[in-house]
């Protein structure tokens, strides 16, 4: 069987190669993948939550942790992210940043959230893009309000971070130096930022994160501009296609969204479900420190690990009826932000907050929703992404 599962094509189409990964699954769950990089593809969730959660033995630094072709400025601005750290540099950024996402901090968004959604799904009448109109700008609005930036700011975010993410698709059309430009600009409005906040302080998690914490420790302007970078796309462009993703995916399945607007309490198990069904993102690549064996293979010290979330996701030795969309699934072991270990997603409690509320007053609010026409996809093999999902709203 020919599989590959990288081709960014297969991701436009039809999104991740679900069948492929299966049979991968249950025949060879830890495949050498060749190519131009060839890779050990991972497939189960037993070895995707081993990797995920020995750093020490897949590091996230070495050759870092995505699955990018990139340039030598890409590859140094991309070692000093967290995100491709390991520790012990990556755990003293972590506990700096975990302050500002304590499910209390983020509980207390609630309220702004839903005016958020509210705001959102007021403006949604006739006929709409719900990507454009809803999935995109919900997190970003959160993200301005997280960094105390005004809502008019939220443009030029959404600019920069398509910019930086969507070099793989045509439609933002973004060269290896367009996204580092686009970074560039982040880094430099996350400095105005920074300095603006220490002359006039604010109650928002940009305040919190550059005063000391209680041992004095503190994020550095770099460090600081590093995080406003990866908040604007770790935190906007998954957020986003978990959103249109899951309102796809309730299109496609009508019970659920019938049962959604006879209660829709139910969000709060749905948005699990969803990120457990879509994998916003696919995978994830460490590279293995040392000789050692993974699944029964014989993995090399450098080799390239990817772990495939989508198909972990699905693994039936975990999850009953895997291939069932059930937005009441709980327990919901799902490992759409990770599978545990230093690098899990920081932000989960504020995604799955916004997914809550977005899809709870959707169904409240907007039951009569539907799709108009077909969905176009992202061209990436790394965010399982949605960027045009037509609907008509009464
Ligand atoms: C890391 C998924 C939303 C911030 C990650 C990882 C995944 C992930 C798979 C990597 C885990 C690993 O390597 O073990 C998602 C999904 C989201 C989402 C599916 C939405 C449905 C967010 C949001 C934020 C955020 C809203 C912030 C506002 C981050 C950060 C990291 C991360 C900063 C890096 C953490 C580290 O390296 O220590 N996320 N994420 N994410 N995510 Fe998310």
């Amino acid at each position: 069987m020919h599989i590959d599962l990288v081709d960014r094509d297969i991701y436009a189409t039809t999104g991740p190669p679900l069948e492929q990964l299966a049979w991968l699954r249950a025949n060879s769950p830890v495949h050498w993948h060749d190519g131009a990089p060839g890779f050990w593809a991972v497939t189960r969730y037993e070895d995707v939550v081993h990797v995920s959660r020995h750093s020490d033995l897949f590091s996230s630094y070495r050759k870092l942790a995505l699955f990018e072709e990139l340039t030598q400025e890409q590859i140094d601005l991309q070692r000093h992210m967290m995100l491709n750290q390991d520790p012990p540099e990556h755990t003293r950024r972590r506990s700096l940043v975990n302050r500002g996402f304590t499910p209390r901090t983020i509980g207390s968004l609630e309220e702004h959230i839903r005016d958020i959604c509210d705001d959102l799904l007021d403006k949604c009448t006739g006929e709409i893009d719900f990507v454009t109109e809803v999935a995109a700008p919900l997190p970003l609005y959160v993200i301005c309000e997280l960094l105390g930036a005004p809502v008019s700011d939220r443009d030029k975010l959404f600019t920069w971070s398509n910019r930086m993410i969507g070099s793989q698709d045509p439609d933002y059309s973004s060269t290896p130096e367009e996204a580092s430009a686009a970074a560039m600009e982040v880094y430099a409005y996350a400095s105005e930022l920074a300095a603006r906040r220490k002359a006039a302080p604010k109650n928002d998690i940009a305040t919190k994160l550059l005063q000391p914490d209680e041992h004095g420790e503190t994020l550095d302007e770099d460090e600081f501009q590093l995080f406003v970078l990866l908040l604007a796309v770790a935190g906007n462009e998954t957020t986003r296609n978990a959103a249109s993703g899951g309102m796809l995916t309730l299109f496609e399945h009508p019970d659920q969204w019938d049962l959604l607007v006879a209660d829709p309490t139910l969000a709060k198990t749905a948005a699990d479900e969803i990120v457990r069904w879509v994998s916003p993102v696919n995978l994830f690549r460490r590279t293995s420190t040392t000789d050692q064996v993974l699944g029964g293979q014989e993995i090399k010290a450098d080799d390239k690990v990817v772990v495939f979330y989508a198909s972990a996701n699905r693994d039936p030795s975990v999850f009953s009826d895997p291939e069932v969309f059930d937005i009441t699934r709980d327990p919901n072991p799902h490992i759409g932000f990770g599978g545990g270990g230093a690098h899990f997603c920081l932000g989960n409690h504020l995604a799955k907050l916004e997914l809550r509320i977005l899809f709870e007053q959707l169904a409240r609010r907007r039951p009569d929703i539907r799709q108009t026409g077909p969905a176009r996809r992202l061209r990436s093999n790394f965010i399982n992404g949605i960027k045009e999902l037509p609907v008509v709203v009464g």
